[in-house]
């Protein structure tokens, strides 16, 4: 009892000790940190490193961290979560039970410490650790009863290694995007498991790894004894690679001191950096950086030179090496950095070179830009022939594939797009002649009075010049299309719903059905249509007063619950689209749990069943399918009062009427599954093989993610095949966008449609279909086109530039 009399400063003061003591050494379990502005961090007993949330610039989400916790600008030298930052509120905590995890604050696990399968195929278990801590090195560690550790954060790096940790066989630092941005980037320092430590740069989003810019060469395959075990960063500060036997080979030898912190970090420009920093209670003022001590490799623009990947800035641009030994990234002139936040990100045409120029001159559309000790070694030629300067500028201004002629020693090596490994190096006495399509040439008129056209888009990131070759020569002609084209415009405007409308429409044109009346249409739910991503569909009659309707009644069962409430509104939004190539929802049933949706029933199956089948449609008749499934998109995407994103395109969710006309079914419920609170829980809708890598990374969808699955569906159609085929025969037909691409490269284009006669017998109209399914399936969304776009080149109303390769980070290109 007296205890409790005591007057409560004291009571405070009594306390204080304790709390310090389990905040730097010892965490319990059923510890846990909040994501704040202000939140705590758990430190270590030096107090030189600290762990918990640490906020990223300029924004409101943060990263699980460790950083160097007494220097004024935190450096991080780990995190768990740079793909997936956490949102306020976000709670990181050592279980009950031994676990370490990071939760979203709707309780979502955001991370988990999981083990880490070695090299050796074992697996050490994270549960049951007895309580965590901080150590002095920098190292996070679950520690079980027995000591041992369950998990380490120096067993799973991000970007740095600090002195004492090591590098398994295996083992990777992966690089920021930037020095903000802490997602996964380009770069890797990769332990291999054959002993090599090797620089390589990775194909996002796979990760498939290209060719290194860095070898250690530690690996002798005729004596294992000689071949590299572990990467060590030791306590002084020196990094080495010890072998098998136990000898070492140097890779940083700089004399170390024990006045200084240091680090050793794969930077987001490609370079492994050892920095120094020296520590603060000598420093005495906190004017202090990190200084570089050792770097590799010293020349990375030179070094980036194998045949794979992009170099070190990307395609379409040149590295050029500073005094500091760091690249810096130039865009060709007439390109713009695709990212303008990311130098290293690669650059893209303003405007895309138009191969079909007709009777306008060359010379009139484009400039020739000079660029000296300029060259792109690794990518491929598509013409060298021995000329002086005049003719190598002359012969790229005139072919319209060239986008680049280098001359160099007598020779003059032309270049089509994408450009990669683009270096300058004053010892090469050479020059570029680079290709620029002049600003103005988008309003220029030429003589014979044929207009370039600049089709609008609603990204404005890559304006496409296109021109009406359909017209002859003729202005007048140009001046009638050009009516012809404002009048569409307008007429098209006024189609659109106003938002006004709206609830009216829900009550006029759709029937609220009771759950007693559906079960009844379908004899109890006896007749399965199919399953899609939203539950199962079934075959019912209605007997309106006269007549029998068919009707496919759709069971939705998996919907959010941010879902249920927008059931309502979405059905409103689909309910007041009308078009004829989509299938049109009738009416909808909701009462309580239960939530259906009535749609016209189709009689003729759909699109996959007729591609995939015995007897393929005509390619005439393949090719008006393709156009009508595009116009429908083109209305889902702007002309509803709401612009409805399908998510879900693919020859399954194509239906065919009772004229085999396709429509598209399954649009505007994406939302309904989709909970976009927060953007980690958005599980990938869509199917594999037609989903958009925007899915896979941080990138807003937008209608961009139907255009690339339009144009997997397109290649589809114009094949009759399903996009993976893994029992092919030739093994690289089982990716058909891989090898419509690959042909399409090698001018081949004959052998996708090999058995088609009808198709070859019309290879110009299988070109230009390629090339827009090509345009559709780049990687780069703001390459994609618009649906509307594509509509104007399947109809040939505009010409189709040539596209780039779809995945200009990979093997393919
Ligand atoms: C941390 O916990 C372990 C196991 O309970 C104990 O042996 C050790 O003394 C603790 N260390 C500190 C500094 O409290
Ligand atoms: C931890 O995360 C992994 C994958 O990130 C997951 O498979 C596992 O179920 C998670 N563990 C827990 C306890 O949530
Ligand atoms: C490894 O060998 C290659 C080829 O001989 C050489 O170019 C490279 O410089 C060597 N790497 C190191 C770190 O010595
Ligand atoms: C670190 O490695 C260097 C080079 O092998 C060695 O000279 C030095 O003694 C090592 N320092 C420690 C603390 O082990
Ligand atoms: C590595 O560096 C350390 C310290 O500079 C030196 O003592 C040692 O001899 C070097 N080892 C080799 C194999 O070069
Ligand atoms: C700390 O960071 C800011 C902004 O990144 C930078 O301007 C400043 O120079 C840094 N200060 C030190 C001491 O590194
Ligand atoms: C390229 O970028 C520059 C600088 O951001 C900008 O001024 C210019 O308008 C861009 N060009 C195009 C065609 O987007
Ligand atoms: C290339 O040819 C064009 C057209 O003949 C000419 O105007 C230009 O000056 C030439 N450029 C260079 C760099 O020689
Ligand atoms: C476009 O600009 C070039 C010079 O940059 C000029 O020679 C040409 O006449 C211009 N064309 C038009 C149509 O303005
Ligand atoms: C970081 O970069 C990725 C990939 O470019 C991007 O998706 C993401 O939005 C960026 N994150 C931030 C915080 O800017």
């Amino acid at each position: 009892m007296a205890f409790y009399s005591l007057s409560q400063p004291f009571f405070l003061l009594l306390l204080l000790p304790t709390f310090v003591v389990s905040q730097t050494s010892n965490i319990t379990l059923g510890s846990y940190l909040v994501a704040s502005k202000e939140s705590p961090s758990w430190k270590s007993p030096s107090g030189d490193f600290a762990f918990g949330f640490y906020q990223l610039q300029n924004q409101d989400h943060f990263l699980l961290a460790i950083w160097f916790d007494r220097i004024p600008n935190r450096t991080t030298v780990w995190y768990a979560n740079g793909d997936n930052p956490a949102s306020q509120g976000s709670k990181v905590e050592l279980t009950r039970d031994g676990k370490l995890t990071l939760t979203s604050p709707n309780g979502l696990i955001l991370w988990n410490a999981t083990s880490t399968v070695d090299t050796d195929g074992t697996a050490s278990s994270v549960e049951g650790a007895a309580y965590a801590a901080l150590l002095d090195t920098g190292n996070f560690v679950l520690v079980r009863k027995d000591f041992t550790y369950a998990w380490e954060s120096f067993n799973n790096p991000a970007d740095t290694l600090l002195p004492t940790q090591e590098l398994k066989l295996g083992g990777i630092l992966s690089s920021k995007q930037t020095p903000s941005n802490y997602s996964r980037g380009r770069f890797q320092l990769h332990l291999l498991p054959k002993g090599n430590l090797v620089l390589d740069t990775i194909s996002l989003p796979k990760a498939n790894e290209n060719a290194a810019y860095y070898i250690s060469n530690t690996s002798d395959i005729a004596n294992s004894a000689n071949s590299g075990q572990r990467l060590v960063f030791n306590e002084s500060g020196h990094i080495y690679i010890v072998l098998r036997n136990e000898k070492i080979v140097n890779l940083s030898d700089q004399v170390p001191s024990q006045d200084y912190y240091y680090r050793a970090t794969l930077d987001f420009d490609g370079i492994l950096t050892e920095y120094a920093y020296p520590k603060p209670q000598r420093a005495g003022n906190a004017d202090q950086s990190w200084s570089p001590v050792w770097s590799t490799p010293s020349d990375i623009c030179q070094a980036m030179n194998g045949d794979e990947g992009l170099g070190s800035c990307g395609y379409n641009s040149y590295c050029t090496i500073g005094n500091n030994g760091r690249p810096s990234c130039q865009c060709l002139p007439g390109f713009n950095f695709s990212d303008p936040d990311n130098k290293f990100n690669g650059c893209i045409q303003d405007r895309i070179q138009d191969c079909n120029p007709g009777p306008s001159k060359a010379e009139d559309l484009y400039d020739m830009h000079q660029l000296p000790n300029t060259y792109w070694p690794k990518s491929a030629n598509f013409e060298r022939t021995q000329s002086n300067e005049d003719e190598c500028n002359q012969s790229c201004l005139y072919d319209c594939e060239c986008v680049v002629a280098v001359l160099k020693e007598g020779f003059c090596y032309k270049k089509k797009l994408p450009l990669t490994n683009g270096i300058v190096d004053r010892s090469v006495n050479g020059k570029a002649f680079i290709k620029v399509a002049r600003s103005n040439a988008s309003n220029f008129l030429n003589p014979k009075g044929s207009r370039v056209l600049q089709l609008q888009k609603k990204d404005q990131s890559t304006p496409i010049l296109v021109r009406s070759f359909l017209l002859g020569g003729s202005a007048f002609i140009n001046f009638l299309l050009i009516i012809a084209i404002s009048i569409l415009a307008i007429w098209s405007c006024n189609k659109k719903q106003k938002p006004s409308q709206m609830s009216s429409l829900l009550e006029s044109n759709l029937q609220s059905f009771t759950y007693q009346d559906l079960e009844e249409a379908t004899d109890g739910f006896k007749e399965e249509l199919g399953r899609g991503s939203f539950g199962i569909v079934y075959k019912g009659v209605l007997h309106p007063p006269h007549s029998t309707i068919c009707i496919a009644v759709k069971k939705l069962d998996k919907i959010t619950q941010e879902g249920e409430k927008e059931f309502k509104t979405e059905v409103n939004a689909i309910a007041k689209t009308l078009h004829k190539n989509l299938v049109r929802l009738m009416g909808f049933c909701e009462e309580g749990p239960h939530k259906l949706l009535v749609y016209e029933f189709m009689s003729n199956g759909t699109l996959a069943s007729l591609l995939y089948g015995d007897c393929r449609p005509t390619w005439k008749s393949r090719t008006q399918m393709a156009f009508e499934i595009a116009r429908g998109l083109v209305y889902l995407h702007e002309e509803c009062s709401i612009p409805i994103i399908h998510c879900d395109i693919k020859p399954q969710n194509i239906l065919l009427d009772d004229s085999f006309i396709p429509r598209i079914s399954d649009f505007g419920l994406a939302k309904l599954l989709m909970s976009n609170q927060t953007r980690t829980t958005t599980a990938i809708r869509g199917t594999k093989g037609y989903v958009a890598a925007e899915w896979f990374r941080n990138m807003p969808i937008t209608t961009k993610v139907d255009v690339y699955s339009y144009g997997v569906m397109l290649l589809e159609i114009i094949c009759c095949r399903k996009n993976y085929e893994e029992e092919r025969e030739n093994e690289e037909e089982a990716i058909l966008t891989d090898w419509v691409y690959d042909c399409y490269k090698e001018r081949r284009l004959d052998k996708v449609v090999e058995n088609d006669e009808e198709a070859i017998n019309d290879m110009t109209k299988v070109e230009r279909l390629v090339m827009v399914a090509i345009w559709c399936i780049q990687e780069d969304p703001s390459l994609r086109p618009s649906m509307r776009k594509v509509t104007h080149m399947l109809e040939g109303v505009v010409q189709v530039p040539m596209p780039p390769c779809p995945t200009p980070f990979t093997s393919l290109c």
